[in-house]
C-alpha cells in the first residue's frame, strides 16, 4: 500500500518490489496482468524487465489513480493496456480481448497511499471527510449510505466479521443512534462514546476496515477471482498476491492450497514472505502486508 508520511498525496510507495519481481520470474516476452495496479509501482518494476514482445495488462476501479498511471506509461513500449474494471472481470475481458493465457498475474489488495492521504475519498479516520470509502466513486454505494439502510444487528455483525472488533454491538449501537452519519468526523465520534481511549485507535482502524471491506465488497471480489483466475494462465505462469489482512490472506492461502491438491499448481511460499524489517523502518503501511505466490503446473 504504502508511503513514509512526508510523501504527497499523489504518490505510492509500491510493497516488496523486490520480492514481487522474484516471484512472478518476469518473462521478457510475457504477458502480465496487474489487476490492482493503482499508481503503477510495481507495473513499473514489472515494464522494465519486458520487450517488445511483452505486454502488461492493469485493472483498478479508481479512476484518478488510471489517470495518473495513463500519463506515466503513456509513450511507453510495449505499450500499456489500462481498464477501469474490478480484477474479478479479468477472465471475461482476457477471453474478448485475447489476454489468456498469461504469464504472470499480481494482486497487490489493500488501499494506495493516494486514497489513505486524501481526505474527501474517506477512508481515513485522520482527517475528517465525506463518509464514502468507495475505490470507484461513480459505483455502488457509500459508507454513509450503508450505514443508513444496514440494520444494526447486521451492522454489529458487518463489524464483527469484516473488521474482527470485539466491541461491534456498542459500535453499532452507537452508530445507528448518532444523530447525523455523513462524515468521518461524524463516524469517529461515534465510535469514541463507546471505546476505551486506550483502545481507541485499534477500534477505528477495525471498523474503518469492516465498512470499506462491504462497501467495496472486496471478499466477494477476492472470491471470485481466486475461482476463476486458474485457467488464464499459461502453464509455468505465476501469480502473486499482497494481502493486508487476515481475512484475504487466508482466502488465498485456502485457494492455492485446493489448487496445488488438484495437482493443477504448486505452492511457491509455504509460509508469507513478510516485508523485511528495513522495509518496514520506511514504509510503515507495508507491515501488515503478506505476500503468496503459486505457479501453474498443468
Ligand atoms: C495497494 S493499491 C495498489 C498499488 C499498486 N500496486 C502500486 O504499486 O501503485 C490497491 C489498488 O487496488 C485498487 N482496487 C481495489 N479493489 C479493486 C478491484 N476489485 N479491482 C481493481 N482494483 C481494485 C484500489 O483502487 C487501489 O488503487
Amino acid at each position: 500500500m504504502p508511503t513514509t508520511d512526508s510523501q504527497d498525496n499523489r504518490s505510492h510507495v509500491p510493497v516488496m518490489v523486490t520480492e514481487v519481481l522474484d516471484w512472478l520470474n518476469v518473462q521478457p516476452a510475457g504477458t502480465y496482468f496487474d489487476g490492482t495496479i493503482g499508481l503503477g509501482g510495481h507495473a513499473t518494476a514489472v515494464h522494465s524487465l519486458l520487450n517488445q514482445q511483452g505486454k502488461l495488462i492493469g485493472f483498478d476501479l479508481d479512476e484518478e489513480a488510471l489517470e495518473i498511471t495513463r500519463t506515466k506509461f503513456d509513450a511507453s513500449s510495449p505499450p500499456v493496456v489500462l481498464h477501469h474494471n474490478s480484477y474479478d472481470k479479468f477472465p471475461e475481458v482476457s477471453f474478448e480481448s485475447g489476454y489468456t493465457p498469461v504469464n504472470g498475474m499480481l494482486l497487490d489488495l489493500g488501499l494506495s497511499s493516494l486514497q489513505m492521504d486524501t481526505p474527501e475519498r474517506g477512508f481515513s479516520y485522520a482527517a475528517d471527510g465525506p463518509l464514502d470509502m468507495r475505490f470507484d466513486k461513480n459505483s455502488g454505494i457509500p459508507a454513509s449510505e450503508l450505514i443508513r439502510i444496514t440494520a444494526e444487528s447486521d451492522l454489529a455483525d458487518l463489524i464483527y466479521k469484516y473488521g474482527e472488533e470485539r466491541r461491534s454491538r456498542p459500535i453499532a449501537r452507537s452508530i445507528k443512534h448518532a444523530k447525523s452519519m455523513n462524515s468521518i468526523a461524524d463516524l469517529t465520534e461515534a465510535i469514541r462514546r463507546v471505546t476505551p481511549p486506550a483502545h481507541r485507535n485499534r477500534s477505528h482502524a477495525r471498523v474503518f476496515q469492516a465498512l470499506r471491506i462491504a462497501v467495496n465488497h472486496e471478499l466477494d471480489n477476492l472470491i471470485r477471482f481466486l475461482k476463476l483466475f486458474p485457467e488464464h494462465m499459461a502453464i509455468g505462469g505465476r501469480i502473486v498476491i499482497l494481502s493486508y489482512h487476515s481475512l484475504e490472506d487466508r482466502l488465498v492461502k485456502q485457494r492455492f492450497k485446493a489448487l496445488a491438491a488438484e495437482k493443477v499448481y504448486r505452492i511457491l511460499t509455504k509460509k508469507p514472505v513478510r516485508p523485511s524489517a528495513d522495509e518496514i523502518a520506511v514504509n510503515r503501511r507495508a507491515r501488515p502486508a503478506k505476500l503468496r505466490a503459486a505457479e501453474r503446473l498443468s
